[in-house]
């Protein structure tokens, strides 16, 4: 009885009007032990997970989550849905969804509720350089090797660091650049304009770079853009190797 007492006291209901509707029940992550953590919600369809978490929001405005451009482009909105991480903005939510278990990317300490420190992350981001440096002529990529073009995909990735939730290493190796970073340098490595090829090069091969990737495929399986940074590093490692 007490379980259902508290069970009724947590549970908070929006409907949608008379609009055709899904209702979801959410399980959301709290930081703060005695806040609402089970929610149910009604969503027209279409839906993603963030319509659920904003409407969350409004029967709870103490609900911490992050995001920004709603089109899958800042990367701000990652969070794990159902144990696997992904961005809020782009998971749909399918008019069969009956749950949904809400909470923060993994390998982050928690700020609040979904939102958490990204400075790890940021951190090794820019141990890499991740800016264009124009330079002079410079030698040619290992014969037989990738092409810029093959590399071009990279240059989706948005930084939402769903590729380090999933990478068993960033939480055990505080010091691995990890996925992102290093699929970062590859676009810069295999960039003909860029001037700094051979020190982007040193630092992925060194201590805290591509050796210690296990090669799991956890960043691949992950990344919501679908790029594959597990290939990146690979290639990254021949390309250390042979410098
Ligand atoms: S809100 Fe920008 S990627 Fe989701």
């Amino acid at each position: 009885m007490a379980v259902l007492e508290r069970s009724r006291r947590q549970t908070n209901i929006e409907t949608a009007g008379d609009a055709p509707a899904t209702t979801v029940r959410l399980t959301i992550a709290r930081s703060d032990a005695g806040a609402v953590r089970e929610f149910r919600v009604a969503l027209t369809q279409p839906a993603v997970v963030l319509d659920a978490l904003l409407a969350g929001q409004r029967l709870d405005p103490s609900l911490g989550f992050r995001y920004s451009c709603r089109v899958a482009m800042c990367g701000t909105c990652a969070v794990r849905v159902n144990g696997r991480p992904t961005l809020a903005c782009q998971q749909p939510i399918t008019p069969d969804t009956d749950e949904l278990l809400l909470e923060p990317l993994a390998g982050f300490a928690v700020v609040r509720d979904l939102v958490v420190d990204t400075s790890p992350f940021w951190n090794a981001w820019r141990r890499v350089v991740p800016w264009f440096m124009p330079g002079g002529p410079r030698e040619a990529l290992p014969a037989g090797d990738a092409s810029r073009a093959e590399v071009e995909r990279g240059l989706d990735c948005i930084a939402c660091g769903a590729c380090w939730s999933a990478c068993d290493v960033v939480v055990t190796n505080a010091g691995y650049l990890g996925p992102a970073a290093l699929n970062r340098a590859l676009t810069l490595v295999a960039d003909e304009r860029d001037g700094a090829r051979a020190e982007r090069l040193r630092v992925a091969g060194q201590q805290g770079g591509v050796t210690h990737c296990h090669s799991i495929l956890g960043c691949t399986a992950a990344c919501p853009k679908g790029l594959d940074p597990s290939a990146s590093i690979r290639r990254l490692r021949r390309w250390s190797l042979v410098a």
